[in-house]
């Protein structure tokens, strides 16, 4: 197989876990290139069910190499559990996991700050998951972070961490009226994560350097979705990450010629979690279907996710921006039952129509969808393993995804089993 990113053209949560999982067999190595545990993928296995937060998602298949770049931020302790949930599970994390040296660290006081900072908005909060993924990168831009390798040396790591709390004490102290943290505690728990994470600690770059003139396949598992971008997203209700595919080269230290196809995967709907506009929204009783039939609620943070229709202004920005040639539709047995369906075809901006996504934040409140009307299908999916075996209306509805995103599908997911989906378009990507 080629090299394959998996992506969110949405905002996150698009079933990215499952998609990674199922093309893991196929693979050689599986990295994770930005964001942190804000992340939650859900892979499930018959009556089993992981979420991973900062192991990426082809873990299960302990024959391949997982790897977790410099552009993600760690938070060993969430780390350690996840290693030690699947060891209890009888699936032992070895010398198939390789973290990178350079990838950066979050620290107590990060998580700290996110909750301060958070509490501190009051209404007009970003709705953030409180893991310190945001103040953990405003550190690595602010070169003040600490990183993998400083951990390593503990004669480094304390002198960064007194250097780190002398400025975030005040802070906490000063501008939140907090107790100041303690060096020697936050040393002595980092030094237990240090001894047990050691081994896994690796030059990825290098790694990944190697892995061409060995013909190894990867696939770049993305985190949170196109529209939470710091970017390109609906700033500033983002996370603080590249989650377009910029983040890929960065993230990994690999070049562009690396990505041979870039599958973008989307929910036959859209949801969001946190605040931001979000155009398709829908706060009534269809709304309050879609989430309770598509169990919407966070992989991370348990929170109701917000729910609406699919749109394709939304993933036709994505398909351009990532330059995705394939898609990836998760959850459309969450349609089944729906006497209609509908999708955004284009917005109306001040009696203007528009299918380009706005990206002038003055404008997006102004955004009124112009919906498709489809006749709900009203039958069940989830036992379709062909395209064929998919009913009429529902194939018509992919048809013209696929349509107007001039996108092939090339995954189309029905449940949340590894066996419920359709891969007959897969070999178009092979
Ligand atoms: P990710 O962050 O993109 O990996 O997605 P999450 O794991 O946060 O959320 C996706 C949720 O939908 C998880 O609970 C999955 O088990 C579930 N899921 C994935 N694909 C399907 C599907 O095709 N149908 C249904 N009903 N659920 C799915
Ligand atoms: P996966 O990888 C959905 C959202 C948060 C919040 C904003 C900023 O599972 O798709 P942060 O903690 O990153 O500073 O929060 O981003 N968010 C996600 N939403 N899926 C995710 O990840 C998310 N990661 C962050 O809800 O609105
Ligand atoms: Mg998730």
């Amino acid at each position: 197989m080629h090299n394959t990113l998996v992506i969110g053209t949405q905002w996150g949560d698009e079933g990215k876990g499952k998609v990674v999982d199922l093309l893991s067999e196929r693979t050689d190595i599986i990295c994770r290139y930005q964001g942190g545990p804000n992340a939650g993928h859900t892979v499930v296995l018959g009556t089993k069910k992981f979420v991973f937060h900062l192991l990426p998602s082809g873990i299960l298949h302990s024959d391949k190499m997982c790897i977790i770049g410099n552009g993600v931020v760690i938070d060993p302790q969430i780390m350690e559990k996840e290693i030690k949930m699947l060891a209890e599970g009888g699936i032992p994390v070895e010398e198939n996991l390789k973290i990178s040296g350079l990838a950066h660290l979050i620290m107590p006081y990060h998580k700290l700050l996110d909750q301060q900072k958070e509490m501190k908005k009051g209404s007009g909060k970003i709705g953030t998951t409180m893991k310190g993924v945001g103040p953990s990168y405003t550190d690595k831009i602010g070169r003040m972070g600490i990183r993998v390798w400083d951990l390593i040396d503990e004669h480094v790591f304390m002198e960064k961490l007194k250097a780190n709390l002398d400025e975030k004490n005040f802070i906490l102290e000063k501008y939140y009226g907090l107790e100041p943290l303690s060096a020697e505690k936050i040393f002595d728990e980092y030094i237990v994560y240090r001894d047990n994470m050691k081994k896994y600690v690796a030059n990825t770059t290098k790694i990944l350097k190697d892995s061409r003139e060995k013909s190894l396949s990867i696939i770049f598992e993305g985190a949170q979705g196109t529209m939470l971008d710091i970017d390109h997203g609906t700033y500033p209700f983002v996370t603080s990450s590249n989650t377009t595919i910029g983040g890929v080269l960065t993230g990994l230290g690999v070049p562009a010629t690396y990505i041979d196809n870039v599958l973008g995967v989307a929910k036959a709907y859209t949801t969001r979690v946190g605040s931001g506009y979000f155009p398709t929204e829908l706060i009534d009783e269809t709304g309050n279907m879609l989430r309770d039939v598509g169990a919407e609620f966070g992989s991370t943070t348990g929170r109701a996710r917000r729910c609406g229709w699919l749109d394709l202004v939304v993933l036709k920005y994505a398909v351009w921006i990532n330059g995705v040639n394939s898609l990836a539709i998760t959850k459309l047995d969450v349609l089944d039952a729906f006497p209609e369906i509908k999708i955004c075809i284009a917005y109306d901006i001040d009696g203007e129509r528009t299918s380009e996504f706005p990206l002038d934040p003055s404008i997006t409140g102004k955004i009124k969808p112009i919906y498709k009307t489809f006749k709900g299908w009203q039958q069940q999916t989830s036992e379709a393993r062909e395209f064929g075996d998919l009913p009429q209306a529902c194939r018509e509805y992919l048809k013209f995804v696929e349509d107007v995103t001039n996108c092939r599908i090339s995954l189309i997911s029905t449940g949340v089993e590894r066996n419920q989906i359709i891969t007959s378009g897969l070999k178009e990507i092979d």
